[in-house]
């Protein structure tokens, strides 16, 4: 019997965590499928997730990413990677948990700000980049909530967060699972 919970893998985490970079490279050593959520939001909306803010107010976001989030987890063989607010919504959570192992990257606050110094991409961290740590206290119950697999990015590169969550595949036999699913 196939295992639902385990079509996909979901890579989730607060802003700059690194979810897309490694996602792709995750991906590509899995030999499975990528997508990115905001991506995803970009090309349907035909706008910027800035100006999707800056014209419809976040709400609307979270009503179209709620839509995305639903679309992505009826996928198979796919690494999704997130938005850093998708678990703000538990009924997102519950989506996502039902065909993915979930995957959370944390970085300190200091290398959140470090890594968006130069970056206007995000609207969210445009307003609050002196309260990065207040508004991740907020976030992470629900993070922790959604989270099969908790990863720390500090001072790690992408290859080697890559390689650290094969290992722990590996280590909780899932490795098997996801390199059979190959195209
Ligand atoms: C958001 C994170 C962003 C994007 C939007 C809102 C958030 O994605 O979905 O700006 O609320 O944390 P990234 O986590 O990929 O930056």
């Amino acid at each position: 019997m196939v295992n639902k919970k385990y079509l996909n893998i979901a890579i989730i985490g607060f802003m700059a965590t690194g979810k897309t970079s490694l996602g792709k490279e995750l991906s590509k050593k899995l030999n499975i499928n990528f997508i990115d959520t905001d991506d995803l939001i970009e090309k349907k909306m035909k706008m910027t997730i800035t100006d999707i803010f800056e014209k419809y107010g976040e709400k609307h976001f979270r009503e179209i990413e709620k839509i995305s989030v639903e679309e992505v987890s009826k996928l198979e063989k796919t690494l999704i990677s997130f938005g850093g607010g998708v678990c703000l919504d538990p009924e997102n959570i519950e989506t996502i948990r039902k065909t993915s192992l979930v995957i959370l990257l944390e970085a300190r606050p200091d290398t959140i700000l470090e890594r968006t110094v130069n970056d206007k991409t995000r609207p969210l961290l445009e307003k609050k980049k002196k309260n990065i740590e207040k508004v991740m206290n907020k976030r992470k119950d629900s993070y922790y909530k959604a989270a099969d697999i908790i990863i720390d990015t500090n001072n790690k590169s992408i290859i080697k967060i890559r390689d650290e969550i094969i290992g722990k595949l590996i280590e909780g036999e899932k490795y098997e699972i996801y390199k059979n699913k190959s195209k």
